[in-house]
């Protein structure tokens, strides 16, 4: 059995992608040049996340309003923003989800269409709904009545109440991104709710309180290998607020000594680190309510380059735990045996339109050989997405975002 995982992100008109089809590994790598998309297409997926979550209206308005989620278009046409996302689960039931928005007057939208279909390992349809123009169910196959269609809502939201759709739901709305901030992190915080590190990593206390021992020492393996040498880490309470203590080896003229710091005297490399490794070591089978996708931009950010060896072990052991995607400027990451040709995906921007594919062919043959590593086609600006797979993405037919009959 596998762990239950994206197949596939289908986006049209989402910020600069006019219309990609993106197949997902348990690793994913976006690379390319600054400003090319690449934090476009991890946000697609936040978005989805965020409206699962809080409310669609409320993922719009964190993006600056509808104007900055919808493709801005050269000749001006209003464009309709959507995303399909086929998720396979562990006993090969295929969940095919898909919603559009359209902008109305003013600053105004509407749910467009929404589906879920879900089929049985043997491709058999078993539940689906539709709505249309956020204002009809079109189909609906449980046996319990639907709910109402909000037009500024997702419908998923509400067929989550059912067991047929459920699944779906929670996987999609446990998807975590991180931009992770040192100095939100070192800070005390309100309690929050610790089974997601936040974007930002400013929960990163609560999440360490619910680390199972085994995965928090793995998190101290890590640093070590990083080449920071703490050994211990806690959750401390400071009177309504939380943080984290941390005990560190200093060598010192009789030895080693061992000092506590709290998370503010900590360094913002360390601090970002912790936050990556925590949230990688969050995520599990036996983990309830822990993260299914983890998308980080830049996981190299404010580390030495020597590290950057045992991060990519960090992340090639988080994605046996969750589905990881994240953005990539470090050649010396890139370099780390483990990468390989599959799990890169060149970015480009062409005519203000973000592409991405699978990587081109005669560069994977030279990954595949070992004449080149990932991190060397990088330094020479070498890793081009697959011409013939950009050319199967253009031509494809919009037919996932024009369901419902
Ligand atoms: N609504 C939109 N319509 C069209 N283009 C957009 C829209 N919103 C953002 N962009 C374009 O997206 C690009 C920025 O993309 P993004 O932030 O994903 O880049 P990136 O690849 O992550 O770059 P970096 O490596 O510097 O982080 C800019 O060129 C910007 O003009
Ligand atoms: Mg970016």
């Amino acid at each position: 059995m596998t762990m239950p995982h994206i197949e596939r992100v289908f986006l049209r008109n989402y910020k600069s992608v006019e219309k990609c089809d993106i197949a997902l590994e348990p690793l994913t790598i976006l690379a390319g040049r600054n400003g090319v998309g690449k934090s476009n297409i991890i946000d697609s997926l936040r978005f989805v996340a965020d409206s699962l979550r809080n409310t669609l209206e409320f993922a719009i308005r964190e993006r600056g309003g509808i104007d900055h989620v919808r493709r801005k278009s050269l000749g001006g046409r209003p464009t309709n923003p959507g995303v399909a996302i086929i998720l396979r689960f562990g006993d090969g039931t295929v969940a095919t989800y898909s919603f559009r928005i359209a902008a109305a007057e003013g600053r105004a939208f509407r749910v467009d269409r929404e589906s879920c279909e879900v089929r049985d390992a043997n491709g058999n349809p078993r539940h689906a709904f539709a709505t249309r123009d956020g204002s009809a169910v079109r189909s609906w196959t449980p046996s319990s009545a639907p709910p109402a269609v909000a037009e500024d809502r997702l419908f998923l939201v509400a067929a989550s109440g059912t067991p047929e759709f459920r699944p779906v739901f929670d996987h999609l709305q446990r998807m975590t991104f991180h931009n992770l901030n040192p100095e939100a992190m070192k800070l005390p915080q309100r309690p929050a709710p610790g089974a997601l590190l936040l974007h930002d990593g400013r929960n990163l206390a609560s999440v360490i309180k619910q680390l199972d021992p085994v995965s928090r020492d793995r998190v101290l393996e890590y640093l070590r290998a990083i080449g920071v040498p703490l050994t211990r880490i806690e959750h401390k309470q400071a009177g309504a607020l939380e943080t984290i203590e941390v005990a560190q080896e200093q060598q010192v003229p009789e030895g080693v000594r061992n000092s506590t710091f709290d998370a503010i005297a900590l360094s913002d490399g360390t601090i970002r680190a912790m936050g990556i490794l925590v949230s990688l070591l969050s995520a599990g089978p036996g983990v309830k309510d822990g993260p299914t996708l983890i998308g980080i931009e830049e996981p190299e950010t404010a580390l030495h380059p020597a590290a950057a060896g045992a991060l990519m072990d960090a992340l090639t052991e988080g994605a046996t735990r969750a589905q990881i995607l994240t953005t990539c400027h470090s050649p010396d990451l890139l370099d780390h045996p483990s990468v390989t040709a599959k799990m890169i995906r060149p970015v480009l921007l062409e005519n203000g339109r973000t592409r991405v594919g699978v990587l081109s062919q005669p560069k994977a043959n030279l990954l595949q050989e070992h004449l080149s590593t990932a991190g060397e086609l990088l330094r020479l600006d070498q890793l081009e997405p697959d011409p013939d797979d950009l050319r199967r993405q253009e031509e494809a037919k919009d037919t996932l975002f024009e369901h419902a009959a």
